[in-house]
């Protein structure tokens, strides 16, 4: 039998192994045991509903039956290969079918992962370098998207704020912030430096903030009137 360790002595144990004691974006003194469906219990043994669901992907709860079937056939064939395999294939069909905008699918690890090609590859189709982005609005770590997420000084937009130490200026230089939801702004933002951007990158609900109707539209709109990737 495991001993049986509280919350508390996993804080210590975290502290000594991770830095800031935890996994980096969530309250390092929590730590879930188990879960099932929509509950999860702490290592106290304290139940709460799970809001979190793994930051996204446990959107079918935990321990959903038909995961867990699917899963446990699959487990004895090995579990991954790098190399193609058909599941892939038959997943991105899915993907495909499912989604209206995608022609075809690049499997990556994350959401920032994700972002940061799609930044890339806007750059590369267009040749332009600058990258318009909303203040607040999360798209994982990568440099481009470690601004203005949560500015810790005021500056007027479109300049960038860096929320992490160690990005280069040139990255930051690149960068138009924008205030989400502003229509008016947008539009001059992009008559002054339209020719200029790849693209734009955008939560179509920021964070808790429901886009204004039409701002999206708009959005779409001001990107192909300036040939920039949305
Ligand atoms: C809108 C958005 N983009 C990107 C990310 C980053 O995803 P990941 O944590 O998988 O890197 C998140 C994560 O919460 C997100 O909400």
């Amino acid at each position: 039998m495991p001993t049986i360790q509280t919350q508390a002595a996993w804080a210590e144990r975290a502290r000594a192994v991770l830095p800031g004691g935890g996994f980096g974006n969530f309250d390092a003194e929590t730590f879930i045991r188990d879960g099932q469906g929509s509950r999860v219990r702490d290592e106290n043994g304290k139940a709460y509903v799970d809001l979190l669901i793994g930051s996204g992907p446990m959107l079918l709860g935990h321990g959903h039956p038909e995961v867990m079937e699917a899963i446990a056939e699959q487990l004895p064939k090995g579990m991954t290969f790098f190399a193609n395999n058909a599941r892939g294939v038959e997943l991105a069909e899915d993907i495909v079918a499912a989604v209206p905008c995608a022609e075809q699918v690049r499997f990556v690890s994350s959401g920032g992962e994700a972002d940061m090609y799609a930044i890339r590859l806007a750059r590369a189709f267009t040749g332009r370098d600058k990258i318009v982005k909303f203040e607040g609005g999360y798209h994982g770590m990568s440099a481009e998207a470690q601004m203005s997420l949560a500015p810790s000084k005021l500056a007027n937009f479109p300049q960038a704020v860096p929320d992490s130490a160690g990005i280069p200026d040139s990255v930051r230089s690149e960068m138009l912030i924008a205030p989400f939801n502003d229509a008016a702004y947008i539009r001059s933002l992009l008559a002054e430096y339209g020719a200029q951007v790849a693209a734009i990158i955008v939560e179509p609900l920021q964070r808790i903030i429901p886009p204004e109707p039409g701002f999206l539209q708009l959005l779409r709109a001001e990107c192909d009137r300036y040939g920039i990737q949305d």
